[in-house]
């Protein structure tokens, strides 16, 4: 299959996956049977371009990197994906359209990010994303939406990058319930806590986490929690049925006197971290991310740098811990690829039972 690509969003994680599909194109059509073309970029500030015909997207990335604009900008995002969606019917009919977000998070509504999603939902497009906004904010209605329209809405690259959380419970659990988990999710602050209790600074490990381009564009969504907040309401809306938002999510972050609670707690033998929790107590779930201080044998306790890690709490397989070692642009944009790579195969599957009911109704009008 050729999926037809509508970017939305044209910064480090779009522009590493197109890097990415082009460096892996032939693994993926021969073991996937899955190629990818762009026809449409879209952004805020550096233009938006559209062509049925294709663009070579690896050259306009580059194009993007000295500086330059696409092209002028005619339309609104939204209008943009509507618009991209009219005149890829054809794809859109085949189930081949994919829109691809990746703007910025943003952590009052979520928005355009939703009605992007929606946007394209509509158009018949399916939507594959790494911002956390429409998982965190809308997660059940544009899941229906998603179902109705008989598309998928994905967002692997959402939480801890490419490492598979989503598709490890959708795809390996079934019949597993998650009753609660609790984690460190967020990249800069646990490198800020692993450097403050080396005796570094906090503006010190914030301008490093800056300067190497892990910490968000808005560095208080990390040290504030807000980026914590939103992948937990994500993963509690999803895995857990919930209905948060990162605004109903306790918060509390970290502030330069954590760099005393983290250098006390060491010299206890214990660790702080920036800990998401989220339980559930019969109907009631509760969620929080705040510091913690931690024993040193605890899971979370050994997570140095920027290491991430999830313990998820089950009823059938007791804990499950997935942890992440490094996080890079590159596992960003694989979650990406991966989620086309989930389309593909339940197009095949959607188009098989497709032909199943086709064949079965010949049957029996033959009969009667
Ligand atoms: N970087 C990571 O390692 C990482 C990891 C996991 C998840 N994520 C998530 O992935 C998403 C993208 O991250 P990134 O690092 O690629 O961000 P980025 O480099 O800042 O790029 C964001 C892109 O979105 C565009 N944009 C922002 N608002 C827009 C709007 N209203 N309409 C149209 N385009 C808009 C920007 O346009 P301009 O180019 O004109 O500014 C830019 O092209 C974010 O939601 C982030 O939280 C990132």
């Amino acid at each position: 299959v050729t999926f037809d690509l509508v970017l939305v969003g044209f910064g480090n994680v779009a522009r590493r996956f197109v890097g990415l599909l082009h460096e892996r194109r032939t693994i993926l059509e021969r073991d996937h049977q899955v190629s990818a073309r762009v026809v449409g970029i879209v952004t805020r500030r550096h233009g938006q371009m559209f062509s049925l015909k294709g663009i070579d997207a690896v050259a306009v990335a580059r194009r993007v990197e000295r500086g330059e604009s696409i092209q002028p900008p005619a339309l609104s995002s939204v209008e943009f994906v509507r618009d991209a969606a009219r005149r890829s019917a054809t794809a859109a009919h085949e189930r081949r359209l994919v829109v691809v977000e990746t703007t910025t998070l943003d952590i009052a509504r979520g928005e355009p990010a939703i009605a992007h999603v929606r946007a394209a939902l509509s158009g018949g497009a399916h939507v594959i994303t790494a911002n956390k906004g429409p998982a965190a904010f809308a997660y059940h209605a544009l899941a229906r939406e998603a179902n109705r329209a008989n598309r998928r809405f994905l967002f692997e690259g959402a939480v801890m990058d490419g490492i598979p959380i989503f598709n490890l419970v959708r795809e390996t659990l079934p019949a597993v319930a998650i009753t609660g988990f609790r984690g460190v999710v967020n990249s800069t602050t646990n490198f800020m806590l692993t450097a403050m209790e080396q005796g570094r600074s906090f503006e010190d490990a914030l301008a490093e986490m800056q300067a190497r381009g892990i910490a968000e564009a808005d560095p208080t969504l990390d040290i504030d929690g807000w980026d914590a907040a939103a992948k937990t309401a994500a993963l509690a809306n999803v895995l857990l049925g919930a209905r948060l938002t990162p605004r109903t999510v306790k918060r509390q972050g970290i502030t330069p006197d954590s760099r005393r609670q983290a250098l006390e707690a060491r010299a206890a033998g214990r660790r702080v971290k920036l800990v998401a929790r989220v339980d559930r107590d019969g109907r009631r779930i509760t969620a929080s991310v705040a510091p913690e201080s931690l024993p040193e044998n605890d899971l979370l306790a050994g997570l140095e740098g920027q290491q991430n890690a999830i313990i998820f709490r089950t009823d059938l397989l007791d804990e499950i811990a997935v942890v992440q070692r490094g996080g890079s642009l590159t596992q960003t944009a694989y979650a990406l690829v991966s989620d086309l790579v989930t389309i593909a195969r339940e197009n095949v599957v959607s188009r098989a039972v497709a032909v199943r009911r086709k064949t079965t109704r010949a049957i029996r009008r033959s009969r009667s």
